[in-house]
């Protein structure tokens, strides 16, 4: 029989992603539903080590299930990456009899998770933090969602300005390794054409679409480039085109960081709430070293290994709707 849980600590780590708050609100509020202590741990691992851990209840988290960022803040910490570094981080949880822990975070926070676990023997679970969208095992990232509505809202309101003056622009979205924002903020943008790391498109082939969109009459087009492909960055990108096709009037715009903040949707709201409750009450029940996750309506335990070595694969679906609407 494993020991009673009494005292969690929750923290958010790696890049912020909108809906934070409001896993840490569920996580805080279903220990307090269960009669558990709880802290919060601020800079995520960087705080533990720091001793930067205060006790929650109830009403330290009112007023956050709407607003973006986290209150915990975040950090990617180096020392956690040590033996030392967690050696300081389990002797502060230790003094305080903190005997589980929930993080909110992506692959990198699930990786320091577990081998914390391995080492020290705390009951963990990971919720899935990050706008990348890029864990397998799982349909939906916290913030993913948010972060595309608004790739969706800017790549709009370039439309309005690349249409006033026949301009070809090239958008530059998130996601790391992942062409999810792009995809489906390409296709809910209109985009003629979509760059994911998932799938190489050579520059000619590129420039073909482009073609046949303005042989099509045509005035404007938007293409969507995720970060992290193998053709490189919408300035490479831009550049090369203007190179092989200058009768095109080209732009670039990163946007960057505006994608990680905002106001969550309902969607990454409701999401991060099922799975903090979930989250504590799996670690009630036992469950132990797992991302927690929602595949097809229901709540999934990923364990480590999956995380650590499958990909979230891309939708090839999407990418032929998105070529045949952008004709
Ligand atoms: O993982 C989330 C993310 O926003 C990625 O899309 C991006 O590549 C990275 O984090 C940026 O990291 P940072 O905020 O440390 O620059």
């Amino acid at each position: 029989m494993s020991k009673e849980i009494k005292r969690i600590a929750v923290f958010t780590s790696g890049g912020d992603a909108p809906g934070m708050n409001a896993g840490i609100r569920a996580v805080v509020r279903t220990c307090v539903y269960y009669e558990k202590e709880v802290y919060g741990v601020y800079r995520g691992y960087e705080g533990m080590i720091d001793n930067d851990i205060v006790k929650l209840d109830a009403r330290s988290v009112s007023n956050i299930v709407q607003r973006g960022g986290t209150i915990l803040k975040s950090a990617r910490s180096e020392e956690f990456r040590t033996s030392e570094g967690r050696k300081k981080a389990f002797e502060n949880l230790k003094e305080r009899e903190i005997d589980a822990l929930v993080a909110i975070g992506g692959n990198g926070t699930f990786t320091g998770l577990h081998i914390f676990n391995q080492e020290y023997g705390i009951p963990s679970i990971c919720l899935p933090g990050t706008i990348d969208n890029d864990l397998p095992g799982m349909d939906y990232t916290i913030g993913y969602d948010t972060a595309t509505n608004t790739a969706v809202e800017a790549i709009d309101k370039i439309r309005d300005t690349a249409l006033s003056h026949n301009r070809l622009f090239f958008i530059e979205v998130m996601g790391r390794h992942s062409g999810y924002i792009a995809i489906n903020s390409g296709i809910a943008g209109g985009a003629v054409a979509i760059i994911i790391p998932e799938k190489e498109m050579p520059i000619e082939e590129l420039i073909e679409k482009i073609d046949i969109g303005a042989k099509n009459n045509k005035k404007s087009s938007l293409v969507v480039v995720a970060e992290g492909g193998k053709t490189g960055s919408a300035w490479k990108i831009a550049k090369q085109v203007k190179k092989q096709a200058p009768y095109y009037d080209t732009k670039v715009t990163i946007l960057g960081h505006l994608q990680r903040g905002g106001a969550p949707t309902y969607f990454d709201r409701v999401l991060a709430s099922k799975l903090g409750v979930a989250a504590v009450e799996g670690l009630l029940e036992g469950k132990d070293d797992v991302m927690i996750g929602i595949k097809d309506n229901k709540v999934v335990y990923v364990p480590f290994d999956v995380i650590d070595t499958q990909r979230h694969e891309i939708d090839h679906d999407e990418l032929k709707i998105a070529k045949i609407l952008s004709i």
